[in-house]
């Protein structure tokens, strides 16, 4: 692969959390900073892609050169993606999409009330596992992270979604993952081949990650 390796290829890169209100103030999240989505979209970006970043609340500024699409929600995330990833080459899920959603999120601010109170929380879709089942000749990459059988969870993962390989990475390693600049991941493929990288820098595992989606592009060759 040259440096504009990915030349005329359409890249959707998904980053960040996504915010679930409950009412106009509150909401469930989840601490993703967005630094490894940013990475892939900068990464593909610099060697020729056209990128479409679509990310949730963030600190990150919009890197030059992309189409940053913000959304909150996963209901929004979702649309996004379906949208920028119609006519993708390489789709990459890097948000961290949130499992539920207020069934029914109230419109206007809740009080206070005496003793314990229930929220009913209704399963979002699963983004990259409705991109698989209309699947086509794209590339598709997830994240998950896992506290213990990684490999075979992210295997079936990939299997289940009908993703090409899932970066697999862990929560409990300091400087990595959520908010880290770093990332220590294992390639885990559809097929449950693997290979675990060093721990390298978001925009490394970026590179890394990239060479193997682009390999896997029917259209394009070394
Ligand atoms: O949460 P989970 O481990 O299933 O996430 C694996 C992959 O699926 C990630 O790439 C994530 O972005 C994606 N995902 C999704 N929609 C969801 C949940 C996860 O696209 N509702």
């Amino acid at each position: 692969p040259t440096a504009q390796d990915l030349k005329g290829v359409r890249v959707v890169v998904s980053a960040g959390p996504t915010r679930e209100y409950l009412d106009p103030v509150r909401f469930i999240s989840n601490p993703s900073s967005g630094k490894m989505g940013f990475a892939v979209a900068e990464e593909a970006r610099d060697r020729g892609a056209q990128v479409t970043l679509v990310t949730g609340p963030v600190t990150l500024a919009d890197p030059p050169g992309i189409n940053v699409v913000r959304i909150e929600s996963a209901l929004e995330l979702r649309d996004a993606v379906v949208e920028a990833g119609r006519d993708a080459g390489i789709v990459v899920m890097t948000a961290a999409v949130a499992d539920y959603r207020a069934a029914s999120a109230a419109t206007e601010k809740q009080a206070k009330v005496a003793g314990d109170v229930t929220i009913h929380l209704t399963p979002n879709p699963d983004i990259l596992a409705e991109l698989g089942r209309d699947k086509g000749s794209r590339v598709l990459v997830g994240f998950a992270m896992e506290t213990h059988a990684g490999i075979e969870r992210a295997a079936l993962k990939a299997q289940r979604k009908n993703a090409d390989f899932i970066l697999l990475n862990y929560p409990t390693r300091e400087g990595t993952a959520f908010g880290g600049d770093d990332n220590e991941v294992t390639l885990v493929r559809a097929d449950g081949t693997s290979e675990s990288w060093p721990r390298l820098s978001k925009r490394e595992v970026a590179r890394r990650l990239l060479n193997e989606a682009r390999q896997l592009i029917p259209t394009l060759s070394d």
